[in-house]
């Protein structure tokens, strides 16, 4: 089996081409930009493989111990690797561990997915939440062009190595890499054209809804009542409010604020939910503004 990093990525995409709707269909750019950038550089050498062992603890991957087998893991279309535990308390270097996933490298089908849903432009002006390797960050700051993307990452040290490996990438497309708490948004860039978000919500940030232009896109997973993340996808009207719906079930982390559950009533969700028979993601529809948010079941007559 192969060392080689662009066999892996290539054998990589040509599994997600079998996937759709979504993902690489009607997205060339994407398809391009996926093969163009080398997902390798932004995995640390010692990552956490997210399923446990009998003993309860998470295995780990070691890119110099087993390099062909870290790349191959690297490339699975469909696995997330833990970059942290516990917001860097158990520390990689102390091996196999159980603990709570803080960080990761998302799996390579859903960061595709997302751009797809996202869809930005060339020239837009975006903002990602949680930068967390960079990897997201450089696919879409490669189709964005340079100084158009700024990524937030709450943890320090992550943001730091995020930044380096963004910059070893290509330094001419000056992604702007904050440390800060991406809920608050980042105003001095704004209006963005899209907002991105790599953590999943229980409550859409008012601050993103007015950082966003009239028009204009946010993109994230968000909690749900039925046992795992939904991705969001809301327009924002550029003056604090937005509607959109539910697309698809993911999995994420919580951003780091929310990662307490409040009752579901207090987070917009109807009193009665039809989880037994849930109807189509697309029928959940959200509004969001000043008096908070709301999800209900839209059932088409
Ligand atoms: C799934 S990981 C991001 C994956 C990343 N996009 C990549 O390509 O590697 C989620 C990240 O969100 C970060 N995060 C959580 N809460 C945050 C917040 N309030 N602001 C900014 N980043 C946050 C976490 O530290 C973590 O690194």
């Amino acid at each position: 089996m192969s060392t080689d990093p662009g066999y892996w990525r290539h054998a990589c995409a040509r599994s997600i081409d079998t996937y759709a709707p979504g993902y690489f269909h009607q997205r060339p750019w994407l398809r391009e930009d996926f093969l163009a950038t080398p997902r390798e550089q932004f995995v640390p050498d010692l990552v956490w493989w997210p399923d446990a062992r009998d003993d309860g603890l998470y295995p780990q991957l070691d890119r110099t111990v087993r390099p062909r087998q870290w790349l191959e893991a690297v490339y699975r279309p469909l696995a997330a690797l833990i970059t942290q535990m516990d917001d860097g308390q158990t520390p990689a270097a102390n091996g196999p561990a159980s603990g709570t996933f803080t960080s990761s490298i998302s799996c390579p089908s859903i960061v595709v997915d997302m751009l797809h849903h996202l869809d930005p432009q060339p020239g837009e002006n975006v903002l990602e939440i949680g930068a967390g390797t960079g990897y997201s960050a450089a696919l879409l700051a490669r189709r964005l062009g340079p100084r158009r993307l700024v990524t937030m990452e709450i943890d320090a040290a992550l943001a730091q190595e995020a930044a380096q490996r963004l910059l070893r990438l290509d330094p001419a497309l000056e992604v702007l890499v904050v440390t800060g708490d991406g809920e608050l948004g980042y105003p001095p860039r704004a209006p963005y054209d899209r907002i991105v978000s790599t953590a999943a919500v229980r409550t859409i940030p008012p601050a993103w809804l007015h950082q966003v232009r009239h028009g204009g896109t946010i993109l994230t997973p968000i909690d749900t009542p039925y046992g795992h993340d939904a991705l969001l996808t809301l327009t924002c009207d550029g003056a604090g409010s937005a509607t959109g719906h539910l697309i698809k079930p993911v999995a994420f982390m919580k951003l780091r604020g929310q990662r307490h559950q409040p009752p579901w009533k207090n987070l917009g969700w109807p009193k009665e939910l039809p989880v037994a028979d849930a109807p189509p993601w697309k029928h959940h529809r959200v509004t969001a503004g000043p008096t908070g948010q709301r999800i209900y079941v839209h059932r088409a007559r």
